[in-house]
C-alpha cells in the first residue's frame, strides 16, 4: 500500500503570517496533525528551518505528543539542528538542502559532494534509532551515493515533474528519470519515497513509478482544505493513491 506523509509546515506558513513572532496564534500545525491521522494519513512530515520561517521549535515538540503514526522531520544537516533531532527522536529524518532565498525546498541533496558528512549523520541518528531518508533528484550518481551513505530511504524529488506537468513531452522525460532511478534505488536496496510539488491532479501519473512506499504531500492538501476541509482534503488523495500497485 502507497502511504501518505502530509507535510504539515503550510499550516504553519499561514499561522507565521499574522503571527510571526508571537508564542501562540492559528491554526495549530498539532491540530492539523491530528485531524490529518484522523483522516488515514500514514505520517505527519515538519521542516524546522535553519531561519524558522514557517515551524517553530515549539510545533515540534507538540508535534511529537500527538503524532501517533510516524513523525517524518526534515531537517538540514547542521549541527544545530542535528542536535534537536536527537532530542526530539521522531521515527525518521529526511535530510534537505536548504537555502534561505529559496521559497521551498528546491533542489535535492547533493550527497556525492557531501557524502561524509552525511555518512556521519546517517550513523548518528541510526545509532539513536532513528531511519534516514535522503531528499534527492532522480540522478543515477546521487542514488549510488545515497546507498553508499548507508541511507535507509530516499525520497525522490517529483519537483520537476509537477513542474512540466502541462508539457507531455517534458512531463514523460521527468517521469521516464523517476521511474529509472526508483529502479535502481530498489536495486540498491533503498525503499523508496517521493514527494514535492505533487497534487490531485498530477498524482494518477506519478503511480508509473515503481516500488513507492511513501508519498510526502503538502502545500495541496492544505490548498484543498480551505474549500472541503482537511479530512475531506485527505481522504481524498487517499482515494487517489489506493490503487497504486508498485
Ligand atoms: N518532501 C520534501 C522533502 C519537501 O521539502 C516538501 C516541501 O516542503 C515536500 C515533500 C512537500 O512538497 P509540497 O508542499 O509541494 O507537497
Amino acid at each position: 500500500m502507497l502511504k501518505l506523509g502530509v507535510n504539515i509546515d503550510h499550516v504553519a506558513t499561514l499561522r507565521e503570517a499574522r503571527y510571526r513572532g508571537l508564542p501562540q496564534g492559528e491554526p495549530s500545525p498539532a491540530e492539523a496533525a491530528r485531524l490529518c491521522e484522523a483522516a488515514g494519513a500514514h505520517g505527519i512530515t515538519a521542516h524546522l528551518r535553519e531561519d524558522r520561517r514557517h515551524l517553530q521549535d515549539r510545533d515540534l515538540w507538540q508535534l511529537r505528543e500527538v503524532v501517533q503514526t510516524r513523525l517524518n522531520f526534515e531537517m538540514a544537516n547542521t549541527p544545530e539542528i542535528v542536535a534537536i533531532a536527537l532530542k526530539l527522536k521522531p521515527e525518521i529524518v529526511c535530510l534537505v538542502p536548504e537555502r534561505r532565498q529559496e521559497v521551498t525546498t528546491e533542489g535535492g541533496l547533493d550527497v556525492v559532494a557531501n557524502e561524509q558528512a552525511l555518512a556521519e549523520t546517517r550513523k548518528r541518528m541510526n545509532d539513536a534509532g532513528i531511519e534516514v531518508s535522503l531528499f534527492i533528484n532522480a540522478i543515477p550518481t546521487q542514488i549510488q551515493a545515497a546507498a553508499f551513505v548507508g541511507a535507509q530511504v530516499i525520497e525522490l524529488h517529483t519537483g520537476r515533474f509537477a513542474e512540466h506537468f502541462a508539457d507531455e513531452t517534458e512531463r514523460e522525460t521527468e517521469l521516464q528519470r523517476l521511474i529509472l532511478a526508483a529502479k535502481q534505488a530498489h536495486a540498491l536496496g533503498l525503499r523508496v519515497n517521493a514527494g514535492h510539488g505533487l497534487n490531485y491532479k498530477n498524482l494518477p501519473l506519478i503511480h508509473r513509478v515503481p516500488h513507492m512506499e511513501e508519498l510526502n504531500i503538502g502545500h495541496s492538501i492544505i490548498s484543498r482544505a480551505i474549500a472541503t476541509g482537511l479530512p475531506t482534503a485527505v481522504k481524498d488523495l487517499l482515494g487517489l493513491m489506493s490503487d497504486y500497485r508498485g
